[in-house]
């Protein structure tokens, strides 16, 4: 029996304007009024924060933010700093996640920095890790991941460590419908579990949530759940529709 609270968490990348944000926030907000044993998050941009937040934050449902800056403030035209997203109800901040690796230039260093700030302002980090197609052809999905988590969490101690969430994303299974099979997952879940043990011992191996990300849908999650060491999920395409994340909320 995993004694882990589920997370399941939406990740609405650059979709929506703040209007369309607030309707499906305050859908779902109706649909999973009832539920109580899983823990619920949406990242919604930037610019819907503030209303989002108006919608749920009585309700069940939590905020997160799909990036940060790590600076708490200054001259760093266009970046959003964790006191500000601590500032208008983000609870959690999606940190390094492969769009941002691959497109925006972010690295195992700069994904360090960004945990470090989300802990000091006490925004619960969801650390994205994940190996490429060419990295799992090429038999590299272990070494890929341990180098990620090593640096990802170089400097951290123990007890900075206790609300960090880590998201498993094979890159080959975001947005492209090819989910990673059950196994599979587990099979990496299980050996980051065991680096997480490896570096800060087993009280927060045991603990720590890892989510599985990657083409996640209502019809996938129930067998995805049933896994050893896989504790919810980072939803994409699937989170933007209230129904079906609903539907991927009550996976049981
Ligand atoms: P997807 O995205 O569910 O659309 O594959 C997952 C993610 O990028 O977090």
């Amino acid at each position: 029996m995993k004694n882990r609270r589920p997370l399941i968490a939406g990740n609405w990348k650059m979709y929506k304007t703040p209007n369309e944000s607030v309707e499906t926030a305050r859908q779902l907000d109706q649909q999973v009024r009832s539920v109580a044993d899983v823990d619920i998050m949406i990242a919604p941009t930037f610019t819907a924060l503030t209303a989002v937040w108006e919608v749920v934050q009585n309700g069940p449902v939590t905020l997160g933010a799909q990036n940060l800056y790590w600076e708490a403030e200054g001259a760093y035209t266009g970046e959003i700093s964790a006191p500000m997203l601590k500032s208008v109800g983000c609870e959690y901040c999606i940190i390094g996640h492969s769009e941002r690796r691959q497109y925006f230039g972010e690295t195992d260093q700069t994904v360090n920095k960004k945990i470090q700030a989300a802990i000091k302002t006490k925004l619960k980090p969801v650390f994205c890790v994940g190996e490429t197609d060419k990295e799992r052809e090429a038999e590299q999905t272990f070494s890929v991941l341990d180098k990620q988590v090593k640096k990802g969490l170089e400097g951290l101690v123990l007890d900075q460590l206790n609300t960090l969430v880590i998201a498993y994303e094979p890159v080959w299974a975001i947005g492209t419908g090819k989910t990673a099979t059950d196994d599979q997952a587990q099979e990496v879940h299980q050996f980051i579990r065991s680096l997480v043990e490896k570096n800060f011992g087993n009280a927060l191996s045991d603990s720590i949530r890892i989510l599985y990300g990657g083409s996640v849908k209502p019809d996938n999650i129930a067998a995805l759940m049933k896994m050893p060491d896989i504790d919810g999920a980072l939803v994409g395409g699937a989170s933007l529709d209230a129904e079906s994340f609903s539907q991927i909320v009550k996976f049981k």
